[in-house]
């Protein structure tokens, strides 16, 4: 039986990999969040871990709020949550032989490549927070060999535990479609979507293949959209009719941190995962019972 620790495990992705792994009886799994660890500590970290001595760590922990990122303040939080602390985690588990999986994003990507990323491109950010996740990615392959460093981008999922947690696109969508009758939605920032059970699956999937240590891309497959193509394919599936959607551009809503225009993700590596919508059709099933 193998020890995996998941880090994060209160947010969207946490707990869909935590029952990845459960439901299967070759792991024991123990999930820590705030206050279990906190990852910024380094001393901390390495105590906690080569206590518990897990075979393989997944951090799925993260300072997500991209517009307080890009104040003072909030840049700080997020290179200690983002940055440093997957930095710590790695040289934790190299302490302790363990594999490191950790998630970062396409915001690494300054989005002018509008054929999309791949897993080779080199990173240039163009908001804080992207900064933030790039040290990450640096941090971690500074401190172990044996590691998966996995790209989404754009991740719903079923609602979290955690008071804190922010909603998802489409959770947004839908509650605001109750209340208003027309909603004004950015037409860009093109790029695809990643359910949170279809990542956590991959990801039981990358750990258990010889696949080499690296970085992989990994989101849902389908033609890629704005946030305005992705409403109109949400309330379609979901049946409801009665409402307007505007397209705007982004201008229309300004927001402290820029955003990558185009930051579609490629795979050359997996397998790919099914589509968007068809993911999405399975969410709206259980999000409305
Ligand atoms: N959500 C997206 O659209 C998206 C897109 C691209 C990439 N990603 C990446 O995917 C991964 C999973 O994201 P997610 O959306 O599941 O994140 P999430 O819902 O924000 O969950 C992150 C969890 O980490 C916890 N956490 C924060 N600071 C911590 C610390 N210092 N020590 C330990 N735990 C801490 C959070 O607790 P509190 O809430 O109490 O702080 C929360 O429970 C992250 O690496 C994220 O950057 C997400």
């Amino acid at each position: 039986m193998k020890k995996i620790l998941i880090i994060g495990v209160m947010g969207l992705l946490g707990p869909e990999l935590a029952k990845a792994f459960r439901t299967d009886e070759n792991y024991e799994v123990t999930g820590w969040d705030m206050p279990d660890i906190d990852i910024g500590d380094e001393r901390s970290v390495m105590e906690k871990v080569t206590s518990l001595r897990p075979d393989i760590i997944i951090n799925a922990a993260a300072y997500n709020a991209v517009d307080k990122a890009e104040e003072p303040e909030g840049f700080e939080i997020a290179k200690r949550i983002n940055g440093y602390g997957p930095g710590y985690l790695a040289k934790a588990a190299k302490t302790v032989g363990a594999l490191f999986v950790h998630y970062s994003t396409d915001y690494v990507f300054d989005g002018t490549k509008k054929e999309g990323y791949y897993e080779k491109d080199k990173p240039s950010p163009i908001s804080k927070y992207g900064e933030s996740k790039y040290l990450g990615e640096i941090k971690v392959q500074e401190n172990i060999e044996r590691y998966y460093l996995i790209r989404l981008q754009k991740l719903f999922g079923m609602p979290s535990n955690n008071p804190n947690a922010k909603k998802s696109f489409f959770e947004t969508m839908l509650s605001l479609a109750k209340k208003q009758d027309t909603l004004k939605v950015v037409d860009d920032e093109l790029s695809n979507f990643t359910y949170a059970p279809d990542l956590a699956n991959k990801t039981k999937h990358l750990i258990e293949s010889d696949m080499p240590f690296g970085i992989y891309h990994i989101t849902n497959e389908g033609a890629p959209v704005t946030w305005y193509g992705a409403a109109k394919i949400l309330f379609e599936l979901a049946g409801i009719k009665d409402i307007g959607i505007i397209p705007v551009s982004s201008d229309e809503f300004p927001r402290p941190a820029r955003r990558p225009k185009y930051s579609i993700l490629i795979n050359t590596k997996l397998e790919p995962m099914r589509a968007w919508p068809e993911a999405l059709k399975e969410f709206l099933l259980e999000y409305k019972q």
